[in-house]
């Protein structure tokens, strides 16, 4: 078996080496830009997009128009939120979720007693279980929250519930590897609300993306749906596959998701075997938990999503959880 860690494609790779030669030139330079910027809200919905140097600098121009205080899931969420509102000095307010999934009704009391201005969450809690979006964005609809969704896991989404601008105030999401739309580099921001992008002028100047990776996330979006898909299914499959035992359990089980968790003790310990048996060209597929991006609870997580969707033929995900129930 062999496991390669995913790049971006052969067309993205030529469309930036194409695009690295007209670089200095401001009129090919607008057009790429432009190119980039009409993908990205064909695929989010959304009538206004920029392209940024990464997902952290989106979720930093999101932010920068917050007054706060900022509310984000207790766990499941990206630590970039965290930083981020710090940087910028804004309360945070940790609502408290179902394994990384928001309950809608704790979210409507939390919202009703803290007051934020905004709500922050990925569109898979800890890239395993998806939430609940269209009724988040309802609830913060009647609130006078604005709902940002981190769609770095679930652009092109072909149900619609995940990276839509119809229930999404400001979309944002990182374009690095390895992601969904898988650039290299880079990351975007997409909303309805120009003023977001009016307000924010200056700094999307600072943190604005090269034409070289707008060259790239024209050709990389366009694998989005095909990507998700084949790693969603993939990590249905591994879902069936693997057997409760009482020493261990496959989390959030039913859900769809982009990676898969699974509770057991002394996960440094597993995932450092696992690392081991599981070798994956060019990367690795095993983090380790309790950490705020994933889970608090001791747990190991299969990063699925890592791996270019050529690997994820069902050959390749027995072998996996052979392993896997061998070697923890
Ligand atoms: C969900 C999520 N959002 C944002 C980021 C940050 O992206 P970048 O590395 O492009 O700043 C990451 C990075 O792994 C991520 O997983």
């Amino acid at each position: 078996m062999e496991l390669l860690f995913k790049k971006p494609s052969n067309k993205a790779i030529k469309a930036m080496a194409n695009a690295s030669f007209e670089l200095g030139n401001r009129e090919r330079s607008n057009e790429y830009t432009k190119l980039a910027e009409e993908s990205i809200k064909s695929f989010t919905n959304h009538e206004h997009s920029r392209v940024l140097c990464s997902g952290n600098a989106a979720i930093m121009v999101a932010m920068s128009n917050m007054k706060g205080p900022v509310m984000i899931p207790n766990q499941g969420g990206w630590s970039g939120f965290i930083k981020m509102a710090e940087f910028l000095g804004l309360k945070l307010i940790r609502v408290p979720t179902k394994m990384g999934v928001i309950d809608l009704k704790v979210l409507k009391d939390h919202i009703k007693q803290n007051n934020p201005d905004s709500l922050f969450i990925t569109s898979f809690a800890g890239y395993m279980a998806e939430q609940p979006v269209k009724e988040i964005y309802e609830i913060c609809e009647d609130h006078d929250v604005i709902l940002v969704e981190d769609a770095s896991g679930s652009v092109g989404d072909p149900q619609k519930n995940l990276a839509c601008g119809d229930h999404a105030h400001i979309i944002v999401a990182s374009t690095g590897y390895p992601k969904i739309v898988n650039v290299g580099s880079g990351g975007f921001i997409s909303t309805n609300n120009v003023k977001f992008f009016k307000d924010a002028h200056y700094l999307i100047k600072t943190v604005k993306s090269s034409p070289v990776i707008c060259a790239g996330l024209v050709e990389e979006i366009k694998k989005a749906p095909e990507s998700l898909t084949k790693t969603l299914k993939a990590c249905e499959f591994l879902k069936k596959e693997f057997k409760s035992e009482k020493n261990k359990s496959v989390l959030h089980p039913k859900k769809r998701g982009i990676n898969l968790a699974l509770s057991l003790d002394e996960p440094k310990l597993k995932a450092k075997e696992l690392r081991k048996n599981i070798r994956v060209k060019g990367g690795g597929m095993i983090t380790v938990c309790p950490r705020y991006d994933r889970i608090n609870q001791f747990a190991i997580c299969l990063e699925v999503k890592n791996l270019d969707t050529q690997c994820l033929e069902k050959n390749n995900l027995r072998k996996i959880v052979k392993i896997v129930e061998k070697t923890i």
